[in-house]
């Protein structure tokens, strides 16, 4: 285990600081510049931002769904003060994609996007684990809850919001950066980053002190951080194969590992 210092903020601090900049409107974000550009894109273009932005929609929806079950479950009441504004963030994230697809991209079924190698993680591994943490409750089975949110932590703070969309907000910032187009999606990225920079702190935070107060959940969930980090190049294949954008699948990659290994580092695991 890792002796580093943490001088990471407080549940309070995050909840309190949640209540004043978890609030801005997706409604109020002008995509008017974004539709412009969109008419300017080749149909295989349309095709690989549609398929980014599908699995953002699809994540946001599945994680507003299941953080219920955790904070439910979390016995600390600052833990739960943070997560009922994280739920309300999460909400307002798929808020922002079901608008942009409505206004720039069109109607699109999204689920069509979900391939096996997303489907898993962001839905169904997703909605069995927070499922978990609500039996072993209904159940009577409360020795079992702690393990429950442990790895529902790791699953759903490290690795869909501290290594998956934290890399595709990547891929957003290269597309702007390369094209000069999409400004207003941008704009919604960088907000909805800013709020998952807390969800991910108060997350890494809470998984890092489990694992100091069950050191026996070290291994059960070094073991799902080491099945994830082999995902990696098929989950990125996804989105670069093909890359009629041009941008740059190996530096997408290796951001991706960089922050798996950075999530890994939080917790207390090298
Ligand atoms: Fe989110
Ligand atoms: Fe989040």
């Amino acid at each position: 285990m890792s002796t580093a210092v943490h001088n990471t903020k407080s549940p309070r601090q995050l909840y309190n600081i949640a209540k004043n900049l978890g609030i801005w409107d997706p409604a109020k974000i002008d995509l008017t510049e974004d539709k412009a550009h969109w008419q300017m894109l080749n149909p295989e273009q349309r095709e690989q931002l549609i398929k980014t932005c599908a699995l953002f929609y699809e994540g946001e929806v599945s994680v507003s769904d299941t953080l219920a079950w955790f904070m439910l479950a979390m016995p600390d009441l600052d833990r739960r003060m943070f997560l009922s504004t994280q739920i309300f963030e999460e909400v307002k994230h798929a808020e922002f994609f079901e608008r942009y697809f409505q206004e720039v991209c069109g109607k699109v079924d999204t689920s069509a996007y979900l391939v096996p190698e997303y489907k898993g993680v962001l839905l169904d591994q997703l909605r069995q684990r927070g499922e978990a943490i609500g039996q072993a409750l209904t159940n009577g089975r409360t020795s079992e809850v702690p393990l429950a949110l442990s790895l529902f932590a790791c699953h759903y703070m490290a690795v869909v919001e501290g290594t998956m969309a934290l890399t595709g907000y990547e891929f957003f910032e290269d597309l702007l950066a390369k094209t000069g187009m999409f400004p207003r999606l941008l704009e919604g990225i960088k907000l909805i980053r800013s709020d998952e920079g807390r969800h991910l702190v108060h997350g890494m935070d809470f998984l890092r002190e489990q694992l100091e107060q069950h050191p026996d959940h070290v291994e059960p969930v070094r073991a799902l951080f080491m099945r994830e980090a082999e995902n990696i190049p098929r989950r990125t294949d996804f989105i670069f194969t093909p890359n009629p954008l041009g941008l740059d699948r190996d530096r997408i990659q290796q951001i991706s590992y960089a922050n798996h290994a950075q999530r890994m580092r939080e917790a207390g695991l090298n």
